[in-house]
């Protein structure tokens, strides 16, 4: 049994799982570098190295132990290494318990490319236990949060007011929000592994929020934007295309858009930011033949999908963020 971590994980996540799972059992660790850039091959050619070196056989079983990345990797190294071989998520970021972890994507970054290398390959399970979460700073957990708001938006409408009537959100209703999303997104993929349709909803936000995380990512003058900060800026924007084109609450927009300002603080965009944010959208690999598709919303829970949003509107829904 292998268990690959990166450096974090290997200091605060190993002496925890080490102590739940007793003394029966021999594991070998593979550690990475921490950290999105190292999501590639080159590393996934060194995991693969030491698993030869280490005398890993087709009965093997990997242990990802981490957030998104070693997850992500970790699945498609177990699933390419002797044509496959099994593997088990730990998640321990918030972020990757109620997402990365759950749903069969595995892959690397390919240069600037996210996930552009993968496959779809389940693990034999996902064990959840959210003591890690006592290892992350509050800025991830927020991260997270968005991906959880994000269900609350088009699948489960109690969530949204859960979290929006909470003061604070605590371990005991954390609980609660990783099993309720777990179960939403097991409920998604189980209908559409392969993203054909059904499976799309869990992008929402996600179109101009990815173009807006990979912008302040490229940027040398802008701070880099955690995931979920990035989501939420998206899903302001798309709440706003919703309301323009399928008369979704306004009210309910402002609201919504409040509460992410004082959540995640505003973020600045500039007009100047505009143009380049949409290039990046039209990069997406989410698009088919070149054309932008959204994830919009009639009312909370109705998600139309594929929807195409003019440039004005695009302009229109950055300014609206701003205002
Ligand atoms: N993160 C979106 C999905 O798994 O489909």
């Amino acid at each position: 049994m292998f268990i690959l971590v990166d450096s974090n994980t290997n200091r605060d996540c190993v002496p925890y799982f080490l102590s739940q799972v007793g003394n029966n059992y021999k594991f070998e660790t593979i550690e990475i570098k921490a950290g999105e850039i190292h999501k590639n091959l080159t590393t996934c050619t060194d995991i693969w190295n030491l698993l030869t070196d280490l005398g890993a056989d087709r009965k093997s079983l990997m242990i990802n132990l981490g957030g998104g990345v070693i997850t992500d990797m970790g699945g498609f190294v177990a699933s390419t290494f002797k044509r496959g071989i099994k593997f088990i998520n730990i998640p321990t970021t918030l972020l990757s318990m109620v997402d990365a972890s759950v749903g069969g994507k595995t892959g690397i970054d390919l240069g600037v490319l996210k996930n552009q290398i993968g496959m779809f390959s389940n693990p034999e399970m996902v064990l959840i236990d959210t003591q890690f979460l006592e290892t992350i700073s509050d800025r991830e957990m927020r991260s997270g949060m968005a991906e959880i708001i994000k269900y609350g938006l088009t699948f489960d409408h109690k969530i949204w007011s859960q979290i929006k009537s909470s003061n604070k959100i605590d371990i005991e209703m954390i609980d609660s929000l990783v099993y309720r999303s777990v179960e939403i997104k097991n409920e998604v993929v189980l209908k559409d592994l392969k993203e054909d349709n059904l499976r799309k909803i869990l992008n929402f936000g996600h179109t101009m929020g990815h173009a807006i995380e990979s912008y302040f990512l490229e940027s040398e003058d802008k701070k880099n934007l955690t995931h979920g900060e990035a989501i939420a800026i998206g899903m302001v924007i798309e709440l706003y295309f919703s309301s323009k084109l399928f008369d979704f609450s306004i009210e309910e927009t402002e609201q919504f858009k409040n509460f992410v300002i004082n959540y995640y603080g505003q973020t600045r965009i500039e007009e100047s930011d505009f143009d380049p944010i949409i290039k990046l959208m039209i990069f997406d690999k989410k698009n088919v033949n070149g054309i932008i598709n959204f994830i919009l919303l009639k009312e909370i829970e109705q998600c139309e999908i594929d929807v195409q949003v003019h440039n004005d509107l695009l302009i229109d829904g950055l300014k609206y963020y701003l205002r």
